[in-house]
């Protein structure tokens, strides 16, 4: 596949495409806020432009302002600048890319999700996500499952599957590269939904061992 990296600071997503092109891959940079309407417009127009049609969309971009702060004090500019990222973000690149993701045949939407996405998770007291309280980060990882489930609805006739998946605890900037895996591992379940035949689901949630409770 021909994959282009979407990123805020073009000298960061030139960085990153260099890297990948080194290992011999066919990667390419797309300048894209996913806060910012103007900007996503422009990726996608741009991607108009240059492709016929989009395979995969994975929505990917996510940020944890504060894991300290309890529910009860955390200030209403985090919880909102936290849904323009984890949850406006993907409903404004997903429905910017519909028509390059209809233009094509079967393509694929991944929602990047979080275990503590998932309300059944972090009320299950055996789970280690219920010890887990972030009120703006997973208040916008629940509410994107409902996002997944709606356009998974409405884009099946056109053969588009769109789930969330949950990449497990990896170690990345989010959480200060205390996570238990590697980003290459983390990655495995959102490149498995992304490449899922036609039999595969379609609006549902999963991790590395399956399909994951909502
Ligand atoms: N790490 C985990 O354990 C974990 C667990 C569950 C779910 N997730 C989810 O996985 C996804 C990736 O997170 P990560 O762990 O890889 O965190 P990360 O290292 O902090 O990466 C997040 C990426 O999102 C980008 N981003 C933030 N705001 C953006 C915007 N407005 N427009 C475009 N890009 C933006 C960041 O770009 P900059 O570098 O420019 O800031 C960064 O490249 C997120 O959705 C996260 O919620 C992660």
């Amino acid at each position: 596949m021909t994959v282009w990296i979407g990123a805020r600071d073009p000298e960061r997503g030139e960085a990153a495409v260099a890297e990948l092109t080194k290992d011999g891959l066919d990667v390419r940079f797309v300048a894209i806020d996913v806060a910012d309407d103007i900007s996503v417009q422009k990726a996608a127009a741009r991607l108009s432009d240059e492709i016929d049609a989009l395979q995969v969309l994975v929505n990917n971009a996510g940020i944890l302002v504060d894991v300290s702060t309890p529910p009860s004090q955390v200030p209403m500019k985090d919880i909102k600048s936290t849904f323009e990222v984890n949850l406006f973000g993907p409903i404004r690149v997903t429905q910017a890319f519909v028509p390059l993701l209809k233009a094509g045949r079967d393509a694929r939407v991944v929602m990047m999700g979080s275990g503590v996405g998932s309300l059944a998770l972090i009320t299950d007291p055996t789970s280690l996500y219920s010890s887990v309280n972030l009120l703006d980060y997973t208040a916008s990882k629940v509410a994107l499952n409902a996002v997944a489930v709606s356009f998974a609805k409405e884009l099946e006739p056109f053969g588009i599957k769109v789930n969330v998946i949950e990449p497990g605890h990896v170690r990345t900037d989010l959480n200060k590269n205390t996570g238990f895996i590697s980003p290459e591992e983390g990655a495995q379940t959102a490149i498995k939904m992304a490449l899922i035949g036609s039999d595969g689901p379609n609006g549902g949630f999963f991790g590395s061992h399956g399909r994951q409770p909502w």
